[in-house]
Order: C-alpha cells, then structure tokens, then sequence
C-alpha cells in the first residue's frame, strides 16, 4: 500500500466511524430517553450506540426524576389520627311510620292484651309503633283486686288490694318488645267501681261510701302501690295519665268539675284532682311525666276549665304534661280550633301528648278514605309545624287502636267506624302514605 492509499483509507475510515457519533448525539438521545430502543440499527456501532445510549438513559432518567420531584406537588401530610369515616346516610325509613316520625315525636298506638298476645298484630304494633297504651287492662276497674280487699275489708280498708301482677305483665311485654308504656289511668270516675268508694268494699248498691280522709288514703296507697311496681321496671313508662276528665262544664260547678258521675268528686271533695297529683309528685320515680288527660279538649268550652285547672297544678309544679285524647271525626274540630288549644295548653309550659287520635268515618269507599287521609295530613303537617318551630312540645302522639275493627267508636257510635290507619287485615290505609308522605 503506498502512502497515498493509506491517507486516503484512514480517511474513510475515521467518516465512517464519526457518523453514527454525530447521527447518535444531541435530540436523537430522546428516542432512548423516551423509552424505545434503535434496535433498527444496522450499522456496526450497536454496541457502542447501546453503551452510549444506557448513559445517555440514566443520564435522562436522572433529570427525569430531579425534574419529577420538582414538579410533584407536595404530598398532603398523611393524618396521624384515625381517619373519620364517612358518616353513615340516615337510612330512610320506609316501612314503619314510628321510624319515619322519630325525628319529632314518638308515635303509639292504644291496643287490648289479645292484640299483644297474637303474633301477627303483635308484630305490626312492634313494627310500626315506639310506645303503647293499655286499653283497658290498666284502668282502676282491671288493677283493683276485689277479691282481696274483700276477703279482709278492714285489713286492707285504707290500702287496696292490687293486681300488681297483672300490672308487671304488661310491664314486661312493653320491656321484652322494646316498647315504653303510657299508664292510662289513675284517677278516673269511669271504669272505677262503686265498690272501691264502699264501706267494707261493698258491691251493695245502697252500701255508704267512705269518708273523705279514708278516700284520701286508698288513693294514696293505689298510686303508691302502682308506682313501686313501675319503678322495679325504670323507663318503661314515660308518662301517667294521673287523672282523666274531671272536666264536665254541664254539670255546672264555676271550677268545671265533673261532679254527677264522679264519685271521686263526691267522696272527697273538689281537691281530688290536686290530691293525686300530689300523690303522683310524691311516689314517681324518673323522668315520666305526670299528665292531666281528656277529650273535646280543643272545644272552647271545655278548654277554659282544663286551662284554668292545669294553670293552678302548674303554678305548684304538680303537672308536667297535658294529655289531649283527640277522639275527632271528619268536621270537628278544624285544624285552626285544634292548633289553638295546643297552643293554648302548651303556653303553659307542659309537655303536650295527643294521647288517643281517632277520627270517626261510617264510609270505607276510596273517595271517604282519601278525604280521611287528606284531614289525617292536615293534622300532622300542623303538629309537625308547631313542633318545629319550638311553639308546643309535643313528644308523643297515640292512636287509639291498630285496626279500624278495634276500634270502639263501632261499639259507641252504633254504627261501623272506620277511624285508623290500618284496616282489619292490617293493611295500610290512605292514611298510613299520607301520613308517611310528610316526613320521606
Ligand atoms: O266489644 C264489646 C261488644 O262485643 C259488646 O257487644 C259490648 C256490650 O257492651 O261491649 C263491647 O265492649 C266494650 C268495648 O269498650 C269495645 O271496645 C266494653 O263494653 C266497654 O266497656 C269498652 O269500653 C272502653 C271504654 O273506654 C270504657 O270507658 C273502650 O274499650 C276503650 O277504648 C275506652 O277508652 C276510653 C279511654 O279510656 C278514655 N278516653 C275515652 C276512650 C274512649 O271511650
């Protein structure tokens, strides 16, 4: 080779080497950077370009990553306490209208023991109601223990005889069912024997009635009884119908007492209705309310007497609660004259109950039904108002039967009644979904 050749090969040589150098370095180096390889490279210099380029990545990758951290907001400080957990969403209540209005006030319902006792209504009470009312089975006339007391009339003259037993059973439904119990009633002219007032615990019709400090004591000694017994049971009653309609503005007394059918009145005199108050004050126990009760409460008449009466047992702190029975039909009262005795009742500062809400309806076609349940709605959207707005407390509101055909407004009327929110198969009524409509 002479000197000449050499040059001239040496010179190819180095362009051919120097190209892949020049086509490898500057903007070219991203390919690798971003990943893809130049494996489509066919020239000689694979190994090298391969060499290069694993520099040239990491070189990258490195920038990358000063970059990244630059870029990358700063995390969050991860929290040191337990995280909250979302709050669980108020599950909507659907099916039991108790649940529905539990948000204002706890919803009962009046029922007879067999209704307790059978499975099927027992679990539609259960299902649908917080509270209950014994409708029958706690008055004087089912708790007085007539046998005993006159087994031994002296022995038991100024303290009568109890079914304590009775008592404590429905104590335990109510407990076992997680229900609470309104006690209906203590002191009533009604459904309390002739007897109870006797001599001897008479059942002679003409027997003489005791003398009022006699009276006195086995009034004292019935409620004390009762109570002692609820109290082995706390929180299962949340309220005492303590007396229930003294009120009869007919019999024309300038108080509006209820003088002619109430042996009450008779035998010890007009004080009764402050003496068990304060019999009740004395022997209860807990947070249960001690509540005057009685029915046409909204109408005029009446209201002036029950104000007057519950104004002078408030003023001695012997009341915490006015029971209004509510017994309407599909006129009267209007919503209007009924929001003005709530009104009324709780500007005294009571606890306000609807303790016995029926509404008398003969029909039971679909067009009455929905008229029924139209009123029902006005009904409760105006409780619902004056609950709201702090303007009554009303904390409870009864219905005085499950079934339209337990009802004992059939009984009373004469004639078929139709007055509450399930029929006789336990189905719901217009009612029910108006009622429901108003708090879903
Ligand atoms: O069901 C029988 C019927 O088959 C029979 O033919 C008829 C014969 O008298 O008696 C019917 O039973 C009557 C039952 O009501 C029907 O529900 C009982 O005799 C009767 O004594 C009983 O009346 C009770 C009434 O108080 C007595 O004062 C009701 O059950 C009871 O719902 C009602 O409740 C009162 C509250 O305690 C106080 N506020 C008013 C409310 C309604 O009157």
């Amino acid at each position: 080779m002479n000197k000449k050749f050499q040059k001239t090969l040496i010179i190819l040589l180095t362009l051919v080497l120097a190209f892949p150098l020049t086509y490898l370095s500057g903007s070219n180096l991203s390919v690798f950077a971003s990943g893809k390889n130049n494996i489509n490279s066919t020239h000689g210099e694979l190994s090298y370009s391969i060499k290069k380029s694993t520099k040239a990545k990491k070189k990258v990758v490195k920038k990358k990553k000063k970059s990244t951290k630059i870029l990358t907001p700063k995390p969050t400080l991860a929290p040191t306490a337990t995280p909250t957990p979302a709050p669980t969403p108020t599950p909507v209540p659907t099916d039991s209208i108790a649940t529905a209005y539990s948000n204002y006030f706890a919803l009962g319902v009046a029922t007879p023991a067999r209704l307790l006792n059978d499975a099927t209504t027992r679990s539609v009470v259960v299902k649908q109601f917080r509270t209950i009312t014994m409708e029958n089975e706690t008055k004087p006339d089912a708790l007085l223990d007539y046998n005993t007391c006159s087994s031994n009339p002296s022995l038991y003259n100024t303290n009568p005889a109890v079914r304590l037993g009775s008592f404590e059973n429905y104590l335990k439904i109510a407990k076992q069912y997680g229900l609470t119990l309104r006690f209906h009633t203590l002191v009533w002219h009604s459904q309390t024997p002739r007897w109870f007032f006797a001599e001897n615990y008479s059942k002679d019709a003409n027997a003489p009635l005791v003398k009022r400090e006699i009276m006195l004591q086995r009034m004292e000694n019935y409620i004390k009884q009762i109570m002692e017994c609820a109290k082995k049971y706390p929180d299962v009653i949340y309220a005492w119908d303590v007396v229930n309609e003294a009120i009869e503005p007919a019999d024309g007394l300038s108080n509006g007492l209820r003088t002619k059918s109430s042996l009450w009145y008779q035998v010890v005199g007009d004080d009764f209705v402050e003496k068990a108050f304060t019999f009740a004050r004395k022997y209860s126990y807990d947070k249960a309310g001690l509540f005057y009760n009685d029915y046409s409460e909204y109408s005029a008449n009446k209201l002036y007497y029950i104000y007057n009466m519950l104004k002078s047992l408030k003023d001695k702190g012997l009341i915490d609660g006015m029971g209004m029975q509510s017994h309407i039909n599909m006129e009267n009262p209007t919503i209007d004259q009924y929001e003005a005795a709530v009104l009324k009742y709780a500007s005294l500062g009571l606890e306000i109950n609807v303790t016995e809400l029926d509404m008398h309806n003969n029909k039971n076609d679909s067009a009455t039904l929905q008229l029924q349940a139209d009123r029902y709605k006005a009904l409760f959207q105006m409780l619902l108002k004056l609950k709201k707005s702090s303007s009554a407390n009303i904390t409870h509101v009864t219905f005085w039967g499950l079934r339209d055909s337990d009802s004992w407004l059939t009984w009373f009327n004469k004639e078929t009644s139709y007055p509450l929110l399930f029929d006789a198969s336990c189905n719901k009524k217009p009612a029910y979904d108006a009622l429901m409509s108003l708090v879903q």
